[in-house]
């Protein structure tokens, strides 16, 4: 006899990045909505991922990943933050950081790492979709904190009083999607803080750390010691080389928990993919401007668009960070935001992603009740953004 099957994730909905990007195909609206480029990868890269698969660089990768590009990524981290993360050469590599398939896999098993039953997590909404569903299958759950809008900031004081003694791991998001706010030298302090005094860890999605404006700096974990030794910092570089479809991230922790995040890692992809590594590794080596480069291209970019949406009736919010720019259209519409993306998508032709469904469903309508706010993905070709612009001014 057939029963019917129980989901372990029975609340979980399509993802709304799938759901808007659908319906941008179907009505062949520019997509400004899911956050991928639409320029490729260098070409650098391209070339030398080619080179490794004609050279017959096609098999497993060490574990961890390979020896020369988790060297880069300490040299890198060294440039950037002045952290010496462990290295030990051997086949295993740097013990300190594990490449991963993307952010996501990084993410994912950080939190099956840190996270045991009944634990709670703490996340701050809007919140990336992939937290929470990770958080649940590892038995926690997650406590959601609304951040502060319109600026998008963390009330510390509110996280203070929701800590308890089954809290286990603040979850951040730094430079943060969807919002492109990013958070500053006393937010990381007063989080140091938080969590010595309460014997916590830090997961630190900082995918977006080489865009930040304005001369403004990335705050990594990376660059606070006792920070760091109670964390998981996970990057990617699908979103620093323009390639995201190739999957690739890392994770960076202490030696402890890199040694405990390896252990699930190597059950859920064992290596990551061999060519890739390989490219990355040179283009690290051999083109450190692209990464440096990378904060003045995007701001380029958000430039274009907020100069291009001077005359709308949409009011531009503050993009520190990211490819992400928000816009409040309340002087437009009196929709919801989901509904109002839906019509900017079918009858406007231009798709864009509302934030409501970044929030747990109890704040959700505490936020939709305050804010009318859509997000807009500005890592697209010039004439792509005026283009979305124009139409977009016509409103
Ligand atoms: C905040 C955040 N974290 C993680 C990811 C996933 O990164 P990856 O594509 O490297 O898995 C994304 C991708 O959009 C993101 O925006």
């Amino acid at each position: 006899m057939s029963s019917a099957f129980t989901s372990k994730l029975p609340n979980l909905e399509t993802s709304i990045f799938t759901e808007m990007s659908i319906m941008a195909n179907e009505h062949q609206a520019i997509n400004l909505a899911q956050g991928f480029p639409e320029f490729d990868a260098p070409a650098f890269l391209k070339d030398k991922i080619n080179q490794a698969i004609h050279e017959g660089h096609n098999q497993y990768a060490p574990s961890n990943g390979l020896p020369e590009l988790l060297t880069q990524i300490a040299e890198m981290v060294h440039r950037h933050y002045q952290t010496e993360l462990t290295v030990e050469q051997k086949l295993d590599g740097l013990k300190g950081v594990t490449i991963t398939a993307g952010a996501t896999e990084a993410l994912w098993v950080a939190i099956q790492t840190l996270v045991r039953k009944n634990d709670e997590v703490i996340v701050f909404d809007p919140a990336y979709d992939s937290y929470e569903p990770a958080v649940e299958l590892a038995g926690g759950v997650c406590r959601h904190i609304a951040l502060e809008a319109p600026s998008y900031e963390i009330n510390w004081v509110l996280v203070e009083q929701t800590v308890n003694a089954n809290t286990r791991a603040i979850i951040i998001n730094n430079p943060h999607n969807p919002t492109g706010s990013i958070l500053s030298q006393s937010d990381l302090s007063t989080l140091e803080t938080l969590v010595e005094k309460y014997n916590l860890y830090v997961i630190s999605d900082e995918v977006y750390e080489h865009m930040t404006f304005d001369g403004l700096r990335h705050e990594s974990v990376l660059r606070y010691p006792a920070l760091f030794r109670r964390a998981f910092v996970v990057s990617s570089f699908g979103k620093t080389f323009h390639c995201t479809g190739w999957k690739m991230g890392y994770c960076a922790a202490p030696d402890a928990l890199s040694a405990e995040f390896r252990k699930i890692h190597q059950y859920v992809t064992f290596c990551s993919f061999t060519p890739a590594q390989i490219a990355i590794a040179q283009m690290l080596r051999e083109q450190p401007s692209h990464v440096t480069g990378l904060a003045s291209f995007y701001q380029q970019k958000r430039d274009l668009l907020v100069s291009a949406l001077e005359g709308s009736r949409f009011k531009v919010l503050p993009s520190k960070g990211t490819y992400f720019l928000l816009l409040d259209y309340s002087a437009i519409s009196a929709l919801g935001d989901r509904e109002f993306c839906e019509w900017l998508t079918k009858e406007i032709g231009v798709a864009a992603i509302p934030l409501s469904p970044f929030y747990q469903s109890e704040q959700r309508e505490t936020y939709l009740k305050n804010n009318k706010v859509i997000r807009l993905c500005f890592a697209k070709n010039d004439g792509t953004l005026l283009k979305a612009a124009e139409i977009l001014c016509q409103l």
